[in-house]
């Protein structure tokens, strides 16, 4: 049985921040911003708005592009590292407004989640437990961040991608890499809301309410890992990186991507990029270039697709795949 994406749908909320708001918030420019990672803007919750929103209007669009009754959905996977709340996930909010029923859980891997999740839910199928199931990226990222840290702030931003994965006629699902090394989880991290250190005043004063993330090594980590888990999956597939169609990376820095197309000596044509529009949306970066690349037509029926994440946990991976649409 071959199983691939059936349709893809995605997100963006309509405020922009771009470069030159960030420049009034705290001490940045436009030019260190593009030249350093590439990004130009990004996409802001509005206030009444939670990631559950975000998801829900992504799903909602990949059930209409696949072409089926959302009722034969049995299962939905939201990967996000800003849920909604601690409890419930987000997954069985979006399920209730979806109107459907289903199987829900979220799934946590930070910026690794979509294909962490594309894997989960290509193997639910493969065991014949469910036949189609619905995989979001969501994230409200900017709702974990300090507006004053200039290290983080201009990184971020909100969004979601979903996809419906399903039985193909051909193509599809080929190989996953996924991979964790908690070793470095103290490397990006919101060190207050959770068991080991609920949110008191002190942690709120101590800004441990936020993201914190050690910039540098995240980067020297994903310019090593990156080629390592795309290496892992080219030779479970039996090919090479020449014989790839298109690259889906993490949309987190324009430098990585670009060093790492060096690296596999391919062209930054064969490398889906749209971070310069909305920054770093963790778990939703990846869906969201792929239902992108899907409407601008840039995917041919048989077309070998690459993606591969890299993040908090720290967390890595890659899944690839033939595009069947
Ligand atoms: N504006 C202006 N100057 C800045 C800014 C800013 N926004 N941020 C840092 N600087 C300064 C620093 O203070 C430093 O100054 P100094 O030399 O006087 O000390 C200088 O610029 C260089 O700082 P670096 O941290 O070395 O800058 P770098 O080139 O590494 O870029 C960046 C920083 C963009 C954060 C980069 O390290 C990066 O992209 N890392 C990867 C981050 C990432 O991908 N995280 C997400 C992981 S996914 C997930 O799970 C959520």
């Amino acid at each position: 049985m071959k199983i691939g994406i059936l349709g893809t749908g995605s997100y963006l909320p309509e405020k922009v921040l771009t470069n030159d708001d960030l420049a009034k918030m705290v001490d940045t420019n436009d030019e260190w911003i593009r030249t350093r990672t590439g990004i130009i803007e990004r996409r802001i919750v509005a206030e009444d708005e939670a990631t559950s929103d975000l998801a829900y209007k992504a799903a909602k669009s990949a059930i209409e592009d696949a072409g089926i009754n959302k009722d034969e959905i049995e299962l939905i996977i939201v990967a996000t590292m800003t849920p909604d709340h601690v409890t419930p996930s987000t997954a069985a909010i979006v399920q209730d407004r979806l109107g459907i029923r289903a199987a829900a859980f979220d799934l946590s891997a930070a910026c690794t989640g979509f294909v962490y999740a594309y894997t989960t839910g290509y193997s639910f199928i493969r065991a014949g437990i469910y036949k189609k199931v619905l995989v979001i990226g969501a994230e409200a990222m900017t709702r974990t961040i300090d507006w004053e840290d200039r290290g983080t702030c201009i990184l971020f931003g909100d969004g979601a991608g979903a996809v419906v994965l399903g039985e193909t006629d051909s193509g599809g699902f080929i190989a996953s890499n996924l991979v964790a090394d908690g070793s470095g989880a103290c490397e990006l991290m919101i060190p207050s809301g959770g068991s080991r250190k609920p949110v008191s005043i002190e942690t709120i004063k101590n800004k441990e309410i936020y993201m914190q993330m050690n910039g540098r090594e995240i980067f020297k980590f994903a310019v090593k890992v990156f080629p390592e888990t795309v290496e892992n999956v080219l030779e479970q597939g039996n090919i090479t990186a020449d014989d790839v169609d298109l690259f889906i990376p993490h949309q987190a820095n324009i430098r990585i991507i670009e060093s790492i197309a060096k690296r596999f000596k391919q062209s930054m044509d064969k490398f889906y990029v749209n971070l310069q529009k909305y920054g770093n949306t963790s778990a939703a970066t990846i869906p969201i270039a792929i239902d992108e690349a899907n409407k601008e037509g840039r995917l041919k029926k048989g077309d070998k697709l690459v993606a591969v994440g890299f993040g908090g946990g720290l967390t890595y991976g890659s899944v690839l795949f033939e595009w069947s649409k």
